[in-house]
């Protein structure tokens, strides 16, 4: 059992390792990771599809058109951005805002099971498809599972998923409103019924491996650094500092 200030010390090493992360391609064309913002500590968790070009300058998700509709129907609902946490299944903008692609949300998918595991919320709202199908790990889509809430294992975590369709539908779809609110509205009582019971953390504990001999003769646990390796290291932190500047503080985890 850690406690929320532990949890929200190790989101902060995720969000650090997230922001300089190359595991595919979008590194090279983004402007910024779009890690997430908002309460680490939340009991709702929103997950959108990836940043679009407001969040890859921003550094924030959401800040465009659709994130000041999702803070209205938030609103609607007595909360504010201040007691959720807002991510994405990319962290990523995709050129172009095309669709993620596979191997992009297989990538990816590393960073929002931790942000799951560290936050702990009690109701995650997939907003859209791709989240929707990522997190149900289920392809049905969005129009058929939308406003049902069900509980699934995310990583090493029990959680209430309600899928609902994406703010941006509405954007283009005026009467998509209706329905994005009486979706919204099944929030205060998913929050107010007690979180799912978890699983059994031994269930994920893995068999210690045994030893390999020769590894151990050829490199004693006690050896000097080698100081190749920590020049590197030096080189990583200095890449870092060019980094576009993001408003850490508007990330809500520091
Ligand atoms: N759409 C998303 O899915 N995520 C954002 O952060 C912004 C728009």
């Amino acid at each position: 059992m850690s406690t929320a200030v532990e949890r929200r010390e190790r989101l902060k090493e995720v969000y650090r390792e997230a922001s300089q992360c190359t595991r595919c391609a979008l590194a090279e064309t983004r402007t910024t990771v779009v890690f997430g913002a908002g309460n680490a500590d939340a009991d709702l968790m929103f997950v959108g599809e990836a940043p679009g070009a407001n969040e890859d300058r921003g550094g924030l998700p959401f800040i465009g058109q659709a994130g000041r509709l999702l803070d209205r129907l938030l609103e609607e609902v007595g909360l504010v951005r201040g007691d959720v946490f807002i991510a994405n299944v990319l962290k990523c903008r995709p050129p172009g805002n095309r669709d993620p692609r596979p191997s992009e949300i297989d990538t990816c998918r590393e960073y929002l099971h931790r942000q799951v595991e560290l936050i702990e919320p009690k109701v995650i709202c997939t907003l859209g498809n791709f989240s929707t199908k990522l997190l149900r790990e289920d392809p049905t889509g969005i129009s058929r599972v939308h406003g049902q809430a069900e509980v699934r294992l995310l990583g090493r975590r029990a959680v209430t998923i309600l899928p609902i369709y994406h703010p941006a539908a509405a954007l283009y779809t005026p009467r998509m409103l209706d329905t994005l609110r009486a979706d919204f509205a099944l929030l205060p009582d998913l929050l107010a019924a007690p979180a799912p019971p978890q699983p059994d953390p031994e269930i994920f504990e893995e068999p210690e491996p045994e030893p390999d001999p020769a590894l151990a003769a050829a490199a004693p646990l006690d050896a000097e650094p080698d100081p190749a390796a920590t020049a590197a290291d030096g080189a990583d932190s200095a890449a870092a500092k060019d980094l576009p500047a993001v408003n850490e503080q508007q990330l809500g985890l520091f």
